[in-house]
């Protein structure tokens, strides 16, 4: 079978050369891919994401079995309800399940309702409103952009000053336009942050191992938030105990109320949780695949994920099997500059082969030579899979060592903290 992914990005190249590993599927198209996932045989076509009636065409031009939608803006613009109406299948939430993620306020009451542990929250329009809650609340509190915005919607203010800033920017100056002309504004929560995914329909779903990503630029979690600089899977210190908790508190409750609130959720499910004394809490749900987590997690299936997906797509139970030894772990290289402004055209080392795998995001080969070259903030990401945590490390920051990486930057410290 011929299958489409849509996204560009390096969670996106997992899933197409994951799919490309099933002995059924023939050819893996993306739309519109970046040029480092042709070195995996998987097939760029040059259609945006938001073009959904090109897509669809396409889509039933090509005979493809069913499409894959990685972004959250895609599915927040209802490309699955598109496809369907077309008579086409697409694996991912409707426009309305997909609100979860699409706005803030819509997942923080459906939390209310249904008794989700999450952090204590209102939502505000009004400046004026916003201003004297923060000063009644006091600091460490949460500033969040209501809607969408690549990650970078939510201040963590230490001082009341930084959180009147934040919501200043976001209800007054317009920093996110649209997305920002709601804010939540929530309780700090402390503890440990790990993010859980799940192949869901409507109420059924299947765990995948617990992630933890590494959202500050530099190391020792320092420097501006970004989409994600490195991952591990599964997180070794995190009991089971906890995991089970989620899922009784967290997961079951959300899925039942999505489908009483008649929007039933199809797709990857996936939790950012943060671990507090009182227990998993919820800090926000996506609609989606993680970036950089899929890269890191996708390795560790062993059963035919096309399989699996074209079984959910059909209302069965996906028959999904985990390598149960073993951790997955994954750095980015990122652009000089990165989550801010940067340099696009370095030259990029050669594509690993071996247990190191290679995934792209930001790269493009150049017009003459064909030499890959960046063109993004986050570039590539290096991945491999060891028995513990610290071998992982070696073999990545050894081969790291090896490339040529000017004009590029990495953490040093993906990992250790499982060490700790
Ligand atoms: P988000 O974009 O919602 O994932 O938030 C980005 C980061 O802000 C999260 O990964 C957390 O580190 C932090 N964060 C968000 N909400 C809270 C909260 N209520 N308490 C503490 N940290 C938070
Ligand atoms: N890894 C963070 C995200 O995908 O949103």
């Amino acid at each position: 079978m011929k299958l489409l992914v849509i996204g560009s990005g390096g969670r996106e190249h997992a899933i197409a050369k994951k799919f490309l590993e099933s002995p059924q599927v023939d050819m893996v198209y993306v739309a519109p891919g970046n040029d480092g996932m042709t070195l995996d045989g998987l097939q760029l076509i040059n259609i945006g994401i938001s073009e959904h009636y090109a897509l669809i065409d396409f889509a039933k031009k090509n005979n493809i079995a069913w499409t894959f939608v990685g972004p959250d803006d895609a599915l927040a613009a209802g490309i699955v309800d598109d496809f369907e109406s077309a008579g086409l299948k697409a694996f991912g939430p409707s426009r309305l399940a997909a609100e979860l993620e699409w706005s803030k306020d819509f997942a923080k009451s459906i939390m209310v309702k249904y008794g989700i542990p999450t952090a204590a929250y209102s939502t505000f329009a009004d400046f004026e409103e916003a201003k004297a809650y923060i000063e009644k609340q006091g600091a460490p509190i949460v500033v969040k952009a209501d809607g969408l915005a690549l990650g970078k919607g939510v201040v963590v203010a230490e001082t009341i000053e930084q959180a009147v800033e934040a919501a200043r920017e976001m209800l007054l100056d317009n920093k996110f336009g649209d997305s920002g002309a709601r804010v939540v504004i929530e309780e700090f929560l402390d503890g440990e942050e790990f993010s859980l995914f799940a192949f869901v329909n409507g109420e059924e779903f299947s765990l995948m191992p617990t992630a933890q990503d590494h959202k500050r630029a530099y190391d020792g979690d320092t420097g501006p938030n970004t989409g994600g600089m490195g991952a591990y899977a599964p997180v070794p210190h995190l009991p089971q105990s906890v995991i089970a908790q989620s899922v009784e508190t967290i997961i079951k409750p959300l899925l039942a109320g999505m489908v009483a609130e008649g929007r039933p959720y199809l797709g990857i499910l996936y939790c950012g949780l943060i671990l507090t004394i009182d227990g998993p809490k919820v800090i926000e749900f996506n609609a989606r695949f993680g970036d950089p987590e899929t890269q890191i997690i996708l390795p560790h299936l062993t059963s035919d994920f096309a399989q699996n997906i074209s079984d959910i797509l059909d209302k069965k139970r996906p028959s999904l099997t985990w390598r149960e030894d073993g951790v997955t772990l994954g750095v980015i290289v990122a652009s000089n500059g990165y989550p801010l402004d940067y340099e696009k055209g370095v030259l990029l080392p050669e594509k690993t082969n071996g247990d190191i795998i290679t995934y792209y995001a930001g790269a493009k080969f150049d017009d003459n030579s064909r030499a890959l070259l960046s063109n993004g903030g986050r570039v590539y990401m290096l991945v491999t899979t060891a028995d513990t945590v610290p071998a992982a490390q070696e073999k990545i920051y050894a081969e790291l060592a090896n490339q040529n990486t000017e004009g590029l930057f990495y953490r040093t410290d993906i990992g250790s903290k499982a060490l700790k």
